[in-house]
């Protein structure tokens, strides 16, 4: 008999053994078969570039959030010719009432380059989830937009998010974009990853490639807001030719409302969104220790309040996990720093870019590893982000397809595909995340997953991340299902051996 139960045992701990190696194994390498040429950038010529017509008629017209909480918008817009007016008249649909806010010129040069009149303008103090026209300009140079503000920070309010990143201005750019506006789920806000216009990449950083990007994303950054994050090709240092001033274009078009999170710089703030709490880093920033950075994520995080926004999301450009041989390991020091408190705080999703390519890891963490421990393997740990690379906007560089081999068991999902996505927040507990290449139809999602709240949802992700391969793509029968097979055909196992 003891021997009996020592084979039992045996077999019983061999069974489990081969039972996580299962679990433990690489998610998906995606098979899809795409066209990976370098992608053109559009004819100069092109419709997308249209400068407006009329003398001095404003273009490159973006909104983003201009306070905390989502009541107000800053207005940027670009006069070529002369300042023009600095106003923005706005109103609320079905509103007689007008009203004006006043806004602030900026202008700089880079090289040989010289900006237009750059305009910002913050508008405070506006109803929430209302929608609002807005105009900017002078007589017959006057162009009307609208925007709808977010419903107000709650726990259940639904929103609906969209991810682009690495965009440029190619064909393949403008495809995502296209895909991105026919989305039948509607992205109210979109969040974006860094890199914009990839203007470093023509011959001393051709400013003026950051006016025809600006004129390309109007059709949709004049709509809705698209939520800035600096990347490596916003830091335009060139000291060779005097620009040695980082993020010089990228700080004086792109404006962002950090103070009111108590940032002293433009490159990382946080803002409130509906039911969502988005905490925007800088990987090109000191983040080490001390650094300002540091002590404000740190202050930073404490402060959020899940029972206000109980979605907790991370953008940054340089992405911490990454299984492509692009990149490889760029993101690990600030992993090393950042990590801990992604972990402590409940961080529901980290999405980044920076990677040309799509990837979606498993709930991982690797933090244990001090040195002489030697746990330096990534663990399934559920009070870790997932983390989303979806630096596949589209860009002259063209798509990253070397991978590391064999997949990594943190990386669930993997295509080098061009694309965006959409993060569709339903209540407190669920959140539905869905990735769309651009060779698909719009409804089209090519990897998807459910996303469980940390805070308030975090029983039920540990149960699916404990039994499954791919714990987040199948429902919770499916994985209790997947769960008593396992153990059933473990049972028979044992039962013929004793
Ligand atoms: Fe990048």
């Amino acid at each position: 008999m003891g021997v009996r139960r020592d084979s039992f045992g045996g077999i019983f701990l061999v069974g489990l053994i081969f039972g996580f190696a299962e679990i433990s194994n690489g998610g998906i390498t995606s098979s899809y078969v795409r066209n990976d040429d370098l992608s053109l950038d559009m004819p100069l010529d092109s419709d997308v570039f249209r400068v407006p017509p009329g003398y001095n008629a404003p273009q490159q017209v973006h909104i983003t959030q201009g306070d905390h909480e989502g009541k107000g918008v800053i207005v940027s817009w670009v006069t070529p010719d002369e300042p023009g007016s600095k106003t923005v008249l706005y109103w609320a649909e079905n509103s007689e009432l007008k009203n004006v806010a006043e806004g602030f010129i900026l202008k700089y040069k880079y090289f040989n380059y010289t900006s237009g009149y750059i305009h910002h303008c913050t508008i405070k103090d506006l109803e929430f989830d209302t929608k609002y026209y807005y105009e900017v300009g002078v007589g017959n140079t006057t162009r009307q937009f609208w925007f709808i503000t977010p419903p107000r920070p709650g726990p259940d309010v639904p929103y609906t998010f969209g991810l682009i990143g690495d965009l440029g201005q190619t064909h393949d750019s403008n495809r995502t974009v296209t895909h991105y506006e026919l989305n039948p789920t509607k992205g109210q806000t979109l969040l974006f990853v860094g890199d914009l216009s990839y203007a470093d990449d023509y011959p001393f950083h051709d400013n003026s490639r950051w006016d025809t990007w600006g004129r390309f994303i109007e059709r949709s950054a004049a709509y809705q807001p698209w939520i800035w994050t600096a990347g490596n090709h916003e830091i335009d240092f060139v000291p060779e030719i005097g620009e040695s001033k980082p993020f010089k274009p990228y700080t004086h078009r792109y404006h962002v409302p950090y103070r009111a999170s108590g940032s002293t710089s433009p490159m990382w703030y946080s803002i409130k969104r509906a039911s969502a709490y988005i905490i925007v880093l800088s990987s090109y920033s000191a983040y080490g220790k001390y650094t300002p950075q540091y002590k404000w994520l740190e202050k930073e995080l404490p402060k959020v309040n899940r029972t206000e926004t109980p979605w907790l999301i991370v953008l940054m450009h340089c992405p911490m996990y990454n299984s492509y041989a692009h990149h490889y390991m760029e993101g690990e020091t600030m992993r090393v720093m950042y990590e801990p408190w992604f972990v402590e705080f409940k961080v529901d999703v980290v999405f980044a870019g920076h990677v040309h390519a799509y990837e979606r890891s498993e709930r991982i963490s690797n933090i244990a590893y001090n040195i002489v421990n030697g746990l330096c393997t990534p663990i399934r740990d559920q009070s870790a982000p997932i983390y989303i690379t979806i630096g596949d906007g589209g860009n002259l560089e063209g798509l990253v397809t070397s991978m590391t081999e064999p997949q990594p068991s943190y990386s669930a999902f993997r295509e080098p595909s061009f694309g965006h996505g959409i993060l569709d927040i339903k209540n407190r507990t669920h959140a539905y995340f869905g990735w769309h290449r651009n060779q698909d139809g719009y409804a089209v999602e090519a990897d998807s997953v459910w996303l469980h709240n940390r805070y308030w949802n975090p029983h039920e992700g540990f149960i699916r991340g404990c039994v499954m391969k791919r714990s987040d793509s199948m429902s919770l029968e499916g994985a209790c299902k997947v769960h008593s097979e396992y153990l059933r055909s473990l049972l028979q196992i044992i039962q013929n051996l004793v």
